[in-house]
């Protein structure tokens, strides 16, 4: 575990970019990352050798697993703020930021949802799709959008070639400040483009952390306002609950996961356990060489940017991941995709 542990702290962190990780830098337990290095394909054949192929379903494990995560973290609720689980006069405390906490005023409460968006749950099938190099020529899209509900991480391209590996078809997406701060100025300037942009999720939901750090709140409401301003269709923006974000860290943390922040995909791996029969994962592979061709990949299917400098304890969420697929929970799709 300790050497697992060592080889992989120095791999390019791939899964979806945190939710928080614009925020992490002033922490000084963060690690930068190599992201030159390759892992040995010694080392990735013994991973692929304890991931089972042959995927079987068990519904006992599932089970164990989705009342688990619903006694303690309760996504259908609590995953995104609403009027129900976030009244006028209450506080939201930040989950990255136990000391800042923000009062639910009349106004605050007028941008939230009156119920939760899962009521509807559980789905028959969710595709959670990550952003790792292993998606590049997968040729998943059409088994992505076969998925009755798809989550996607961090406002990922699906256009200009792209959908045959990814699809198209989004019913939630993940915004992660960093990108609203470097892609669009924070929204400080013109905020066109970003809703321009934002057109190709549809009516999907959005998921901005505004409350895990300080500095996220303003920049989500400005997101939130430019869509309301904007634009009559695309998006529908919703707040993570901070605490259900922290639930799940500490659900987590009573698996072995001893992060300093869980990355956005164990995050929406997570929600997807509660809200749906099968869980299916895409572009979870987290290491900078093919599982099968061995040949070097880049640390997105879309490019090649660092995905942050920080470590989200990466081996072990990917540990936990594959153990679930070892174990018939969720199906973690490595190779291409046979249509
Ligand atoms: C919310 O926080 C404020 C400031 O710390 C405190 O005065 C108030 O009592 C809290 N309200 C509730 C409902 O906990
Ligand atoms: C995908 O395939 C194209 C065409 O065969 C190739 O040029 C490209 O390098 C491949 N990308 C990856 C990430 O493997």
């Amino acid at each position: 575990m300790s050497l697992l542990f060592l080889v992989l702290a120095h791999l390019q962190v791939i899964l979806c970019l945190s939710l928080h990780s614009d925020a992490a830098a002033s922490n000084p337990r963060n690690v930068k990352q190599n992201p030159a290095k390759r892992m040995k394909s010694g080392f990735i054949d013994k991973l692929l050798a304890s991931y089972s192929t042959s995927w079987k379903k068990e519904k006992q494990n599932i089970q164990t697993y989705r009342s688990l995560l619903g006694s303690s973290c309760d996504a259908i609720s609590n995953a995104v703020v609403t009027q129900v689980n976030s009244p006028v006069g209450t506080n939201i405390t930040y989950d990255a930021d136990q000391k800042k906490i923000m009062e639910v005023t009349p106004a605050l409460f007028s941008l939230f949802p009156k119920e939760s968006p899962f009521k509807k749950a559980p789905w028959d099938s969710c595709a959670v799709v990550g952003n790792g190099g292993v998606l590049a020529n997968s040729s998943c899209g059409k088994q992505i959008d076969s998925a009755t509900y798809v989550i996607r991480c961090n406002l990922p391209p699906l256009n200009n070639g792209h959908e045959r590996d990814t699809g198209r078809k989004t019913h939630l997406v993940t915004a992660n400040p960093s990108i609203l701060f470097q892609k669009y100025s924070a929204l400080n300037e013109r905020r066109r483009s970003f809703v321009e942009d934002i057109q190709l999720y549809g009516d999907a939901l959005l998921m901005l952390p505004a409350f895990s750090y300080r500095q996220n709140t303003a920049v989500s409401l400005r997101a939130f306002y430019s869509l309301e301003d904007f634009s009559k269709t695309g998006p529908r923006p919703v707040f993570s609950n901070p605490r259900y974000l922290k639930s799940l860290a500490d659900f987590w943390r009573g698996q072995g996961i001893r992060s300093l922040r869980l990355s956005t995909g164990i995050m929406m791996a997570s929600l997807a356990l509660e809200l749906c029969k099968n869980v299916h994962l895409y572009g979870f592979w987290p290491f900078g060489t093919h599982p099968y061709t061995h040949q070097p990949l880049t640390n997105h299917y879309f490019d090649n940017r660092p995905a942050n400098n920080r470590v989200h304890a990466m081996p072990s969420e990917f540990e936990a991941l594959l153990n679930l697929h070892n174990k018939g929970v969720i199906h973690l799709h490595l190779g291409e995709c046979t249509n």
